[in-house]
């Protein structure tokens, strides 16, 4: 399907908002706010590009300082602070102690809620990094460049194994723990791990999930793509106590609760790394089956999150800071773990669902505590706004400062997100960003801007942005929608994709890229894949993908990899993929698949679609519906039509059809649709 095509049916589905009214920062959070002095734009201005990026390079320690700012020498492959040498975990960890050490770093909420909260101070974070480093050096005989794969729950021992990596310059490559293990083994392979680091258990929805069986699975798959795994190292979630229903394998599989007796009181220095040295690949969804490994840099990214968690998320080592995102995706890579770590900030890790036990549980949790930064996605907004719209009125906590990112939040579910949860008295940021850019992109700052709800704001400083149209021409503010891109570079940007730099500068910068040969960062915007629309005030409203990914619940989703997922099933001839409106998750995967001839539809072949959906990707993918369809309305090129799939999956008016091969399929397709829809209302 071209760009376009889906621009269409996401214009389509998308909600005609009007303009909405501003809400004012409260004066009580202007009062106390990092960042008031609004000439920070001026000095993050175009023309003091790159420099201006020194201020967020100077909140951390250097091993060595660097000369370069910005080396744009390989574009637009970019270097950032080069000559510098700097540790990820001394700055988290270390050079926190002199005056924080027995303050938390991590409160650790495990799900059952007869079970006690586990307080983690920097003192105890320092030791527990230090003994795992050195049993990933000593045990696994891993250093710097080394990649090692991480496939765990929201648990004390997942930041605890990233800083021991970021220690040793290892590149971690976490995995959120709800992919199956086939789609871990499919990252292990990709980035060419030895070592894979799970846990055995972890709860979630009440129940205990057996986590350590997706390691053998992950392993197995990973073999059949040429990589083989020689250690796997399973934390249990309570050491000593093994809960899985899977063989541990001799000489592979190790627990670590037995590794550490042998370091204990070990300490490993921290192992100074060029600031371009990759410190992490996260893996994300694109428009082919095959996830993406974004490398990021040590350097340059610690110091845009931290700049952003300090200005943006306004922490203070006084708060109580709760991000509900998962540590498995970017998000909690950079505003769980890396940008609060490296300011010293105390946060809390939640191992489990929001609504579980009932919809009060954030909220009590927050009362506790005392939380009074929070930081969620539209999707957890709108469940607890459906599951419980009353509950936080019950509980006496008080936030500062509310996250909203991911997805577009609705001005409807943002107003209940202001009103009830915040109590009308803490400032919202929307802030848009991707895996990608590694930080914000477009957000208010919080003690500035007034908050428009639905639009995620100005551009945060120092990044730059444009709207082009399909010709590439500039839309002006006030216009309409289009292709969002970024001018310049920025520190937190993703290097490159692991082992694939076409593919990279293919889908990222050569869209609009005139000279390829160019050493000109002007020459290289940034290709964000969403569109977008400027508003006169300069606030910008993200309208959403414009290739083939869909948006579940904040989580990101590769149509071709769900395609490719249904194939698997041996009577499946074609599969088509499109995002359905949900109410809580935004979006979920409505499925249509034609079987090969001779074939019959059978319950029995939708279940095998489902589940091989489960196995390949995850639970998070699941789709709603599997329609079997004769045949797919397709173009006289034989090309799938998903526009028109997709508005009959919507209910939405699927224009003119005349000029498809098969016209005469639609109205069949839609019958059974839409029949279907009005049965289930009945
Ligand atoms: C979408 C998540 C509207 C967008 C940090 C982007 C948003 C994709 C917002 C990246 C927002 C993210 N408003 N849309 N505030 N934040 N998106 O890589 O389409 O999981 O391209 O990173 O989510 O998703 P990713």
């Amino acid at each position: 399907m071209s760009d376009r095509e889906l621009r269409v049916s996401e214009a389509q589905i998308a909600v005609h908002w009007q303009e909405e009214n501003k809400f004012p920062p409260p004066s009580s959070f202007i009062a106390q706010a990092n960042l008031t002095d609004p000439k920070i734009y001026d000095r993050f201005s175009l023309d003091k590009f790159p420099e201006c990026f020194k201020e967020y390079a100077d909140l951390l320690d250097w091993n060595r300082y660097w000369h370069t700012i910005l080396d744009t020498s390989d574009a637009p492959v970019w270097k950032w602070f080069v000559g510098g040498l700097i540790n990820a975990s001394h700055n988290c960890v270390d050079r926190h102690l002199k005056e924080h050490r027995n303050k938390a770093a991590f409160i650790w909420i495990p799900e059952p809620e007869d079970e006690p909260h586990v307080a983690l101070t920097y003192q105890e974070l320092y030791v527990r990094v230090n003994e795992f480093a050195a049993v990933l050096r000593d045990h696994c005989g891993l250093q710097a460049g080394d990649r090692v794969t991480v496939h765990m729950p929201m648990v004390l021992e997942l930041p605890i194994t990233m800083l021991a990596c970021a220690r040793l310059g290892v590149i971690h490559s976490v995995v959120f723990g709800g992919f199956s293990g086939h789609a871990c083994g499919e990252r292990i392979a990709d980035s060419g791990s030895k070592v894979l680091i799970t846990m055995d258990s972890y709860y979630r929805n009440g129940k205990l999930l057996d986590h350590r069986v997706n390691g053998d699975e992950a392993i197995e798959t990973a073999k059949e793509a040429g990589q083989e795994v020689e250690k796997m190292l399973v934390w249990r979630r309570n050491p000593g106590e093994y809960q899985s229903r899977s063989q541990m394998v001799e000489k592979r599989d190790f627990f670590v609760d037995d590794l550490l007796g042998d370091v204990r009181g070990a300490r490993v220095a921290p192992v100074p790394m060029p600031a371009e040295a990759p410190l992490f690949l996260m893996y994300t969804s694109g428009t082919t089956g095959k996830p993406k490994g974004c490398q990021h840099s040590t350097g340059g990214y610690l110091a845009y999150v931290a700049g952003t968690s300090k200005y943006i998320q306004d922490i203070h080592p006084e708060d109580v800071y709760w991000c509900m995102a998962d540590i498995g995706w970017i998000t909690g890579h950079s505003y769980i773990v890396y940008g609060p770590l490296a300011l010293g900030a105390t946060g809390v890790l939640y191992e489990g669902v929001p609504t579980y036990p009932d919809a009060g549980r954030p909220w009590r949790i927050a009362e506790q505590l005392n939380v009074n930064i929070f930081h969620t996605a539209p999707t957890t907004v709108r469940m607890l706004r459906k599951a419980g719209p009353d509950e936080p009125a019950k509980y006496d906590f008080k936030f500062k400062h509310m996250t909203t990112v991911g997805e577009p939040i609705e001005p409807e579910v943002w107003r209940w997100y202001y009103h009830t949860v915040g109590k009308g008295q803490a400032v919202i940021v929307d802030t848009w960003w991707q895996t990608e850019t590694g930080g914000f992109l477009c957000s208010t700052m919080p003690a500035l801007h007034p908050m428009k709800p639905g639009s995620a704001g100005p551009a945060v400083p120092g990044i730059h942005p444009v709207i082009y149209d399909e010709e590439g021409n500039e839309v002006p503010a006030g216009g309409t929608a289009g292709n969002i891109l970024i001018r310049n570079p920025w520190p937190g940007a993703f290097q490159t994709i692991w082992g694939d730099r076409e593919r990279f500068v293919e889908t990222y910068y050569a869209r609009h890229n005139k000279n390829p040969s160019s050493k000109d960062w002007r020459d290289w915007p940034y290709l964000t894949g969403d569109a977008a629309v400027l508003a006169v005030d300069g606030y910008y409203r993200i309208l959403g993908r414009v290739d083939d990914v869909i948006n579940v619940a904040g989580h990101r989703l590769g149509t071709k990899e769900l395609e490719s997922a249904c194939l698997l099933v041996d009577e499946v001839a074609e599969a088509a993929v499109v995002p359905l409106r949900d109410e809580i998750k935004g979006r979920v995967p409505d499925i249509y698949i034609s079987l090969k001839p001779g074939k019959k539809a059978s319950k029995r072949i939708q279940q095998e679609v489902v589940k091989s959906i489960e196995k390949t990707i995850g639970k998070i993918a699941l789709p709603k519906n599997v329609w079997i369809v004769p045949d797919m309305p397709k173009t006289r090129s034989g090309k799938i039509m998903r526009r028109v799939l997709a508005s009959v999956s919507n209910g939405i008016d699927v224009g003119d059809v005349t000029t498809l091969a098969n016209p005469e399929v639609v109205e069949q397709i839609r019958e059974m649709v839409q029949g279907d829809y009005r049965e289930a209302a009945g």
